[in-house]
């Protein structure tokens, strides 16, 4: 039982709808007064980018961040991770201070094997899914999972155009699972963000939208209002 990750996770279950950054894109040079703008700006959780230029051809950071970040907020710390062989490093990402681990389906590791180790740490349980694979080949995992994220763009880089394969899946695993939380990443913009709360995701996560402007709270009302 992880008491910080179960009132995460309900912070996550209890919003309507929730806009998640992406920390990939944003200022890592001055990273704590970042999250304070973003806090300053409503924001109440962060969607973390573990890449290790393998299983996506970009590299950013592993468990010293997650750490750094838990040691300045409070803040639901919703870990992608886009690595190849996740299994080794669950442990870490959780004492590191992860909320919530998410795994993508696609990698080269018994997928049920490493949602159940993820499981038995006591913090959240996600699967994610690249555009290109399809919702059959990995949907029989969702019901051990507490999150499903259908990638919009191709994990790997910020600043992509969104992939509204990514819909159908948020619908189909609707259907078929609704305990589920669902969120969205990739290509989340003002354009395409209501049509993502239509398909039932209510956590969204947004890179560019969000640090390419120089307002975060002006860029994040802005996104907010197109779900009212
Ligand atoms: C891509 C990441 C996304 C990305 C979102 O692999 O998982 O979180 O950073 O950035 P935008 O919103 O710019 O597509
Ligand atoms: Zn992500």
């Amino acid at each position: 039982m992880n008491t910080r990750a179960n009132r995460a996770l309900e912070t996550l279950r209890g919003s309507p709808q929730l806009v998640l950054p992406s920390l990939l894109q944003c200022d890592f040079g001055n990273l704590a007064s970042e999250i304070e703008r973003l806090e300053a700006a409503g924001i109440r959780a962060l969607h973390l980018d573990v890449m290790d230029g393998h299983f996506v051809p970009n590299l950013t950071y592993g468990m010293p961040i997650v750490a750094g970040l838990r040691r300045r907020t409070e803040m639901p710390l919703d870990v992608h991770l886009m690595i190849s062989r996740p299994s080794r490093y669950i442990q870490q990402f959780v004492d590191a201070g992860a909320d919530l681990l998410t795994i993508h389906c696609e990698i080269e590791e018994p997928v049920d094997e490493v949602l159940d180790q993820i499981r038995e740490t006591g913090i959240g349980v996600g699967l994610a899914a690249n555009p290109d694979t399809a919702y059959e080949s990995f949907s029989q995992h969702l019901a051990k999972c507490d999150l499903f994220l259908p990638m919009s763009v191709n994990a790997g880089f910020g600043g992509q155009e969104f992939n509204p394969v990514a819909l159908d899946k948020l619908r189909a695993a609707r259907a078929d699972h609704p305990h589920l939380l669902l969120e969205v990443d990739g290509g989340v913009n003002l354009s395409t963000i209501a049509d993502c709360a239509d398909a039932g995701a209510t956590l969204m996560v947004v890179g560019s939208a969000i640090f390419g402007q120089s307002d975060y709270g002006t860029a994040i009302d802005g996104l907010l209002a197109k779900l009212n």
